[in-house]
C-alpha cells in the first residue's frame, strides 16, 4: 500500500522522502522535524524504521491540532472528512465556502483536513485576521473518504507512542535535540530570487536561521536541510555560508507543475545539505552513503 500521507501539503518532501532517509544514520534515536508541513520525511522514516521517536513541530497552530487528531483519534477524524465530502456534491463551491467560515469560526481539524484537500495548490493561505482565506480549486474534490481514512489510520498506526507534538517556533524545538537526534529542516519555501529582498525565507529572518544553524554545528547535532534550488535556469533560496562546513547534494526533484502547465519540460533541482555532525555519523563505507566525487549530481559547498 504504500507511505501513507494524510495531509495534502505544498511544499511536500513526499516524493523526496525516500532519498533524504539515505542519510539518516542506522544510530538514530529520535527525527525531529521542526518545520514538520504534512511530515513526509518522518512519515517514511517511520515506515522504514529509521528512528524511534519523532518530534513534529509546526508554528501553525491548527496543522499541529489536525495532526494530534491524525494520532489519537483517526478514525473520528476519518469519519468528519467524509461526512463534509459527502455533502458536497453538487454544491462543491458553496460547500467549500460554509466549511471555511465554520473553520475559521471553530477551527476544527476535520474542517482544516477538508480544505487542504480542496483548496487551490493545498496551499495555507491566512489573511491579516488569521483566517484561513485560500480559495477552493474546483477541480480537486478531495481524496476519496475511504482513501483518505486508509492514510489516516495507517499514519497513525506507524506514529502513536512514538511521536511528540509541539506548535511553537522552530528554535525552540531545536534547545532540546540531543546527539543521537537527527533534525530534518525543511524552511518556508523562499520563492525566486527575482524580487525577493533576501533577509527573509517566506517570514523567517535568514541571519537568524544561519546562527541557529551555527549553533547546531557547536553543538555537535546532526542536521538535514533542505534549502534552496532551481527550476530550469531560474533560481531560488539565498547563498548559505561556506562557514557553516555544508556537503551539498543536489536533487531531482521532477517536472515542475508549474512549468509543466507553461508546456516547457523544465526539471526542478532541489538542494539537501548534510552538517558535518551528520557526515561524521553516516557510514561513509556503506552503500547507503555515495562519496561525493561519484555522484553526477552532487557538489561540495
Ligand atoms: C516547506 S513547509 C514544510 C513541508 C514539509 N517538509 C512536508 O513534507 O510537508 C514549511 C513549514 O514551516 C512552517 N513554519 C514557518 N515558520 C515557522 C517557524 N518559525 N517555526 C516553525 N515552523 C514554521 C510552516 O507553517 C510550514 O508548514
Amino acid at each position: 500500500m504504500g507511505i501513507p500521507h494524510p495531509i495534502p501539503y505544498q511544499g511536500s518532501k513526499r516524493k523526496l522522502a525516500e532519498i533524504i532517509l539515505r542519510y539518516i544514520p542506522d544510530d538514530t534515536q529520535r527525527l525531529i522535524e521542526p518545520f514538520a508541513g504534512s511530515a513526509a520525511v518522518s512519515i517514511a522514516a517511520a515506515y522504514h524504521h529509521k528512528a524511534h521517536q519523532f518530534l513534529l513541530n509546526d508554528l501553525n497552530v491548527p496543522l499541529m491540532n489536525l495532526w494530534n487528531r491524525i494520532i489519537h483519534q483517526p478514525n473520528d477524524l476519518a469519519a468528519g472528512y467524509q461526512y463534509l465530502w459527502e455533502r458536497q456534491h453538487g454544491q462543491e463551491k458553496d460547500y467549500y465556502a460554509f466549511v471555511r467560515d465554520e473553520f475559521n469560526r471553530t477551527r476544527r481539524p476535520d474542517y482544516f483536513l477538508y480544505l487542504l484537500a480542496r483548496c487551490v495548490k493545498a496551499a495555507v493561505r491566512y489573511n491579516a485576521a488569521g483566517d484561513f482565506n485560500q480559495s477552493a480549486d474546483n477541480r480537486r474534490k478531495g481524496s476519496v473518504p475511504d482513501t483518505m481514512r486508509s492514510h489516516i489510520v495507517r499514519t497513525a498506526e506507524l506514529l502513536l507512542g512514538k511521536v511528540a507534538l509541539r506548535d511553537t517556533d522552530y528554535r525552540e524545538v531545536l534547545e532540546t535535540a540531543h546527539s543521537l537526534d537527527v533534525v530534518y529542516l525543511d524552511p518556508p519555501y523562499q520563492g525566486t530570487s527575482s524580487g525577493a529582498d533576501g533577509r527573509y525565507l517566506a517570514g523567517l529572518a535568514h541571519d537568524e536561521f544561519v546562527d541557529t544553524l551555527k549553533n547546531l554545528n557547536q553543538q555537535g547535532i546532526a542536521y538535514i536541510l533542505s534549502y534552496d534550488g532551481h527550476t530550469g535556469t531560474k533560481k531560488y533560496g539565498k547563498s548559505l555560508p561556506i562557514s557553516l562546513g555544508l556537503t551539498k547534494l543536489v536533487l531531482n526533484a521532477g517536472r515542475s507543475s508549474q512549468a509543466t502547465l507553461l508546456g516547457r519540460e523544465a526539471i526542478t533541482y532541489e538542494s539537501l545539505y548534510l552538517s558535518p555532525s551528520l557526515i561524521a555519523r553516516l557510514d561513509v563505507s556503506s552503500q547507503l552513503y555515495t562519496p561525493l566525487s561519484s555522484l553526477p549530481l552532487v557538489s561540495a559547498l
